[in-house]
């Protein structure tokens, strides 16, 4: 049998050059060799934004950019959280089995209660607890999440754990966090801070087109120049060739590090080739978004075959989880 993957994302934003190459590229590899469940965690993003506009639109536009990236719903179950009710009723057996003084201690909670004093509603408490069902509903294995995420997965565990404690069972596998090889990059922003976030003038989207991506890479922030032969690189001077590696061949990153090297590198040029190189990446990439979001009919087909797959896993670990509580089975 193959090891089940889970990954999920809040409809909240359009995915960037970050998500691509921290994560999405490398869920296109994992799909052929692993049972993958990736999914929009539409519901989720109520816990912050209770009155969304147009909910089924933000869900389709990621689902038209994982599709445009390379997911294939031949391969991987790839489905929008709400249309799986059964994750509900697995949240709800979670929340009785999990105390309010360890959902507290969530930092994640600590600080989007801060964030919105006005509205620190029981979703938001509950968060860690939803996220446990969407994970366990598949009895996934493994959770490709960034570091922010980690309590969140201790506390997947900790339903995991508990459930099996309490019931004398060991139904379910304790989720452990994946941390992708050597292919997943960190991509650094274009505002020279560390990473590349959801920020316009740090962040370039995937569906951005060519003139946008320009502009931004020739505002990327720079500093005066190159003092010393061989001198270390700067943090934003470094960002700027990391990005580089990341999007052109080897031939043109040794080219302008050669440059760096003897003090006659002008930054301009460097951003100019970078901005083609990454306008040549994201071309085709950016008109496969347009395609898939043209074609409403063939997203909701596929959120429909990835929402039937994914009930079937759901209710089969359902099914289990009733009989070892005691309730009826259907
Ligand atoms: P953001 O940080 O923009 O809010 P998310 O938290 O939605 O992005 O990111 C989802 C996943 O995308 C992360 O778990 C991580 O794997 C990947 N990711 C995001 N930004 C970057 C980045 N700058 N470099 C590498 N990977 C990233
Ligand atoms: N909490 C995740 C985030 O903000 C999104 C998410 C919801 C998720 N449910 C999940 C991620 C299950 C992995 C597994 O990025």
């Amino acid at each position: 049998m193959k090891d089940i993957v889970l990954s999920g994302i809040r409809p909240t934003g359009n995915l960037h050059l970050g998500n691509y190459y921290g994560a999405v590229r490398s869920f296109v590899k994992m799909q052929n060799e692993m049972n993958c469940y990736f999914f929009i965690a539409d519901w989720h993003s109520l816990t912050t934004h209770p009155t969304p506009e147009n909910i089924q639109q933000s869900a389709r536009t990621i689902l038209a950019e994982y599709l445009a990236c390379g997911l294939d719903p031949d391969k991987a179950t790839i489905y929008i959280q709400s249309d799986v009710p059964e994750t509900i009723e697995l949240y709800l057996y979670f929340n009785m089995n999990t105390y309010i003084g360890e959902l507290g201690r969530v930092t994640t909670f600590k600080e989007k209660a801060r964030q919105q004093p006005d509205n620190v509603n029981a979703g938001l408490f509950t968060y860690p607890t939803l996220m446990a069902a969407d994970i366990l509903q598949h009895r996934a294995k493994w959770v490709p999440v960034g570091k922010d995420q980690e309590q969140n997965m201790e506390m997947a565990r900790k339903c995991a754990r508990r459930f099996n404690n309490i019931y004398k069972t060991e139904f379910f596998p304790e989720p452990q966090n994946f941390y992708f090889g050597g292919e997943a990059v960190k991509v650094p922003g274009l505002d020279g801070s560390g990473k590349m976030g959801k920020s316009d003038g740090n962040c370039i989207y995937l569906y951005e087109d060519e003139k946008v991506v320009r502009k931004k890479v020739m505002r990327a922030v720079t500093d005066n120049g190159p003092q010393a032969p061989n001198s270390e690189k700067p943090e934003v001077i470094q960002n700027l060739f990391t990005l580089m590696h990341i999007v052109s061949d080897e031939e043109t990153y040794k080219y302008f590090d050669e440059k760096w090297n003897d003090c006659t590198l002008r930054y301009g040029d460097m951003k100019k080739q970078l901005a083609e190189d990454m306008v040549r990446t994201l071309n085709p990439i950016r008109e496969r978004i347009e395609e898939y979001k043209g074609n409403t009919e063939l997203l909701d087909r596929i959120a429909r075959q990835g929402a039937e797959k994914a009930r079937e896993s759901a209710s089969t670990t359902l099914r289990e989880v009733r009989k070892i509580i005691g309730f009826k089975v259907y």
